[in-house]
């Protein structure tokens, strides 16, 4: 379905999450998919379905803030109303966060605020918590820490090892991150003083979806 909607992709790798959108056929437009690496698979997956590519090698760039204004005015001439990081691995500056403030959402491969940053699969193996998920959130300045809309929470297996659960995580991501846009997409989500309001009410939390 096409709609007003606009929404532009950021990522950096295999894109699996985009290809979980594109498949969902949400109420929305994506109108642009934009890497900051080149020849990435994600890239590919986008012109298969017919969605303009971009690269914007930050290895080019001499500093983050030249990265991130470039990045700004490659996605504004997108008018997008939502900017969804789809396994998009690089640090945004405070500025260019301020700018899509309410309209920048991630994706998070664990059931936050625990486990922020990388390797949270093997980590969470590590510490042997018996429970694991990922988290749909608006995106601020601080590391993996805005406010929390969605998340999928699983148990971790015994017979678990990183590889296998970081796929169980990975299909509930691909369930998530379309509902949640989805949501947004119809007008049902807004962020205001860092608090979501869903259909006009405040969220005490995030809606946690359990796969147990
Ligand atoms: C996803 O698991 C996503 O949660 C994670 O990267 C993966 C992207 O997969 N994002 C982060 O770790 C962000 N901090 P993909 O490249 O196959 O879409």
């Amino acid at each position: 379905m096409s709609t007003d909607y606009r929404i532009v992709v950021l990522l950096s790798g295999s894109g699996t999450t985009l290809q979980s959108i594109i498949d969902a056929k949400l109420p929305a437009n994506i109108v642009a998919v934009i890497s900051n690496k080149p020849n990435v698979r994600g890239l590919s997956r986008a012109q298969e379905a017919g969605i303009p590519a971009h690269v914007l090698d930050h290895t080019t760039f001499p500093s983050r803030q030249d990265f991130d204004l470039e990045l700004q005015t490659l996605i504004d001439q997108q008018r997008p109303d939502l900017v969804v990081l789809a396994g998009f691995m690089r640090i945004l500056s405070d500025d260019f966060v301020h700018h899509y403030y309410g309209r920048l959402i991630n994706i998070h491969p664990s059931l936050l605020p625990k486990y922020k940053g990388t390797h949270t699969h093997q980590r969470v193996m590590d510490d042997g918590d018996p429970l694991h998920g990922s988290s749909v959130h608006f995106v601020n300045t601080e590391l993996d820490s805005g406010p929390i809309l969605l998340q999928a929470r699983l148990p971790v297996l015994a017979t678990d090892s990183v590889e296998s659960l970081e796929l169980r995580v990975k299909v509930k991501e691909h369930l998530i991150y379309p509902t949640a846009i989805s949501w947004l997409a119809k007008g049902r989500i807004k962020l205001k003083d860092d608090a979501i309001y869903m259909d006009g009410k405040k969220m005490p939390g995030p809606v946690v979806m359990d796969y147990m």
